[in-house]
């Protein structure tokens, strides 16, 4: 027997198009979806479902509900198919044959976990030492009401309290462990709570177990917020912060606003805006995205107005994007997050704010308008690698329509020529070489990202009018979207190899080699296409290494000893300079070897430019197109003559070295 109440729920939430769609080629004809029969064997669109409804055929007549399919389909009893659509549909769907079979290997944690958190509540409200919290708390305008219905709580900094309190429970250590509220660095050692002095949040699960805790900590410091660390019970990427609650009013309201931290969330929803949830300090999973997709057709980005929200909301986007939702921006005004904007202006303010909301491609769009990503073909090159996987990601046929077509506009391209590289395999064009790392990887915490830089806003705000970064994507996404192509492995180039080590055993050489180089860079520039734009993605050197050492060395000079190398390099560099020091051979013509070696880099930028012309020449006008083949023409007999590996046209892939 399964609950009337929980049947209900996962009548609600069922998406019966998703589900019948499984099993029946359905088009969108109208307001209803349509397609061939399955009880009939139909061929014809006769069979139709109602999103929201249930489904009928007009020939055979049969119809039913999402579970009545499914019973039929597949043969299944009714509790079954509940089951299966809560399955489908994120509803546990807990009948008494399931109780039987024994519990959830969850269920421990998630009591343990709501145990603790009441005691949380009793630390921040009933004792003495949780008076910092609760001026804290007062300071930002929470009162105890808005605290008590998130249970926000207080993890005392005493080592031994909460400990000792639930193991009077019956709560032993092993289960503290497991569930990460105690942590042993060594073997030997006692325990310690992982949350000390930190105001908390606990964190449920859409079923409202509570599966985590957020902890902020009441002063500075580092890190600012400390979520729960994975276990059988919390997987970050898993669960949405405040889901449970906004749940129904994301259905009732078919929107979801998305923001980025547990003030955030409190603040809204204490100003009445519900349907408010937050991923937490991660970027949106695919998971999290299934779980909102399935409640509401509509997203609110409402993340920080600084740069890395701003990458941060188109990375979301497109995760929204593939699930067919709507996307919408909120531009908050500079310096403010959703919790000071509330704070200072109100709910009314905000909901304003939800009224004048972009959608996101057309936000990405303005953005690349106001960039001057438009003016020149090598620009609107970058522009549309960074907007064709958006437009990919659109996986409603009519809203990538649209997007095609806006696309085409912006950029004053053929629509036809959008179209065809849609349908290409994706590949990250333009950028041969992955650039030298810059900050902290993907995934590292949020708050590490931002701390690391110092700087939480304005690094290039391109809405503002500051410099903007060489690559669109810079201002969306910190990571390339598309694995890169043709990364070498580091220290693989050959000849940025050999000309470092001439450098580093013939001291005399180096001014030489600089100026060389110098004029290579120069080069580069000397190719600016028709437009001036930046026609390379990447320096002479790139490995970041031989790079590094090669700055160093161009700074001191000849002079560079080895303590001044020690001194600027890292270690992975010194390691290095050692290694091509300590190698056998002596360099016979240093003179040779380095004119080869730089021919070999020389040849390796024009390739470059060769394959960035066969990328823009779709883009171009008539007489663009001459001058651009003319140039391909001159620059393969060049790259020929530098490097006979190289030249034969930018149908060869390009070399690593
Ligand atoms: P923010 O740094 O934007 O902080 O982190 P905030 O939400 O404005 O916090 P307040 O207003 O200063 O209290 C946004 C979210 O990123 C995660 C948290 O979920 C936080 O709410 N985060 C941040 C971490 O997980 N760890 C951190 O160190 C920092
Ligand atoms: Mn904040």
């Amino acid at each position: 027997m399964i609950p009337d109440d929980v049947v209900e729920q996962v009548a609600q939430a069922a998406d019966i198009v998703a589900i019948i769609s499984e099993h029946v080629k359905l088009k969108k004809t109208g307001s209803v979806y349509r397609g061939p029969c399955p009880f009939h064997q139909g061929t014809n669109a006769n069979f139709s479902v109602m999103p929201g409804g249930g489904y009928t055929c007009f020939v055979c007549g049969e119809k039913g509900s999402v579970f009545t399919f499914v019973q039929k389909r597949l043969g299944l009893t009714f509790a079954e198919a509940v089951k299966y659509v809560g399955e489908k549909s994120g509803i546990e769907v807990v009948d008494v044959q399931r109780k039987r079979e024994g519990p959830d290997p969850r269920e421990p944690l998630w009591e343990l976990n709501a145990t603790v958190a009441a005691w949380f509540k009793e630390m921040l409200w009933e004792r003495e030492f949780g008076q910092p919290a609760r001026e804290y708390l007062a300071k930002r305008q929470i009162t105890r009401a808005t605290a008590d219905r998130f249970g926000m709580g207080f993890a005392p900094r005493e080592l031994g309290l909460m400990r000792t309190y639930l193991n009077g429970l019956g709560f032993d250590d092993a289960r503290l462990l497991a569930s990460g509220l105690l942590v042993r660095r060594e073997e030997q050692e006692e325990p310690r709570p992982r949350f000390r002095d930190r105001l908390i949040f606990p964190i449920l699960d859409p079923q409202g177990h509570t599966v985590g805790f957020g902890g902020r900590l009441l002063g500075p410091g580092e890190p600012k917020y400390l979520n729960s660390s994975e276990s059988k019970a919390f997987t970050k990427g898993d669960v949405l912060y405040n889901l449970s609650s906004a749940r129904t009013a994301i259905r009732k309201e078919d929107r979801v606003v998305l923001v980025e931290g547990y003030f955030d969330v409190v603040r809204l929803v204490d100003a009445g805006i519900e349907p408010v949830v937050a991923p937490m300090g991660t970027a949106l999973t695919d998971r999290q995205a299934d779980l909102l997709a399935r409640h509401a057709k509509h997203a609110f980005l409402l993340y920080d107005s600084d740069a890395p929200g701003q990458k941060a909301t188109f990375r979301a986007a497109d995760v929204l994007l593939t699930r067919g939702m709507d996307v919408r921006v909120v531009t908050l005004p500079d310096g403010e997050d959703p919790d000071t904007f509330v704070a200072k202006y109100g709910g009314d303010a905000m909901e304003k704010l939800f009224g004048a909301a972009m959608d996101v491609f057309d936000r990405k769009v303005q953005l690349l308008e106001r960039g001057g990503w438009f003016t020149n073909l090598q620009r609107k090159r970058r522009a549309l690698d960074s907007m064709l996987p958006t437009i990919r990601a659109a996986s409603d046929p009519l809203m990538r329509d649209l997007y095609l077509q806006r696309a085409a506009t912006a950029a004053g391209v053929d629509r036809s020529v959008l179209e065809r590289e849609l349908s290409a395999p994706m590949r990250r064009p333009g950028r041969p070489v992955a650039p030298p790392e810059r900050g902290p990887a993907r995934g590292a915490p949020r708050g590490m990202a931002r701390g690391a830089s110092g700087a939480r806003a304005n690094e290039h705000a391109g809405d503002h009018g500051a410099p903007l970064p060489p690559d669109p994507d810079e201002q969306f996404d910190d990571a390339p979207m598309e694995p890169p192509v043709e990364r070498p492995p580091a220290r693989e180039s050959t000849d940025e190899r050999a000309i470092i080590r001439v450098m580093l055993l013939e001291p005399a050489s180096v001014d030489g080699v600089v100026e060389a180089v110098a004029r290579l860079e120069e080069g580069m520039g000397e190719h600016p296409g028709l437009d001036g734009g930046p026609p390379h993605a990447s320096g002479v050197f790139r490995d970041p290494v031989y790079a590094a050492i090669f700055a160093t060395l161009a700074e001191h000079g000849g002079a560079a000893d080895i303590e001044t190398l020690t001194e600027s390099l890292d270690p992975e560099a010194i390691r290095t300079v050692e290694t091509l020091r300590g190698e056998a051979g002596a360099v016979v013509d240093p003179k040779a070897t380095i004119d080869a070696a730089l021919g070999g880099l020389h040849a390796r930028l024009n390739e470059d430019r060769l394959t960035e012309i066969d990328r823009i020449l779709p883009l171009a006008e008539s007489a663009e197109q001459d001058a651009l083949m003319q140039e391909k023409t001159t620059l393969s007999r060049e790259t020929r003559a530098l490097d006979p590996r190289r030249g034969w046209g930018a149908l060869r892939k390009n070399r690593g070295s």
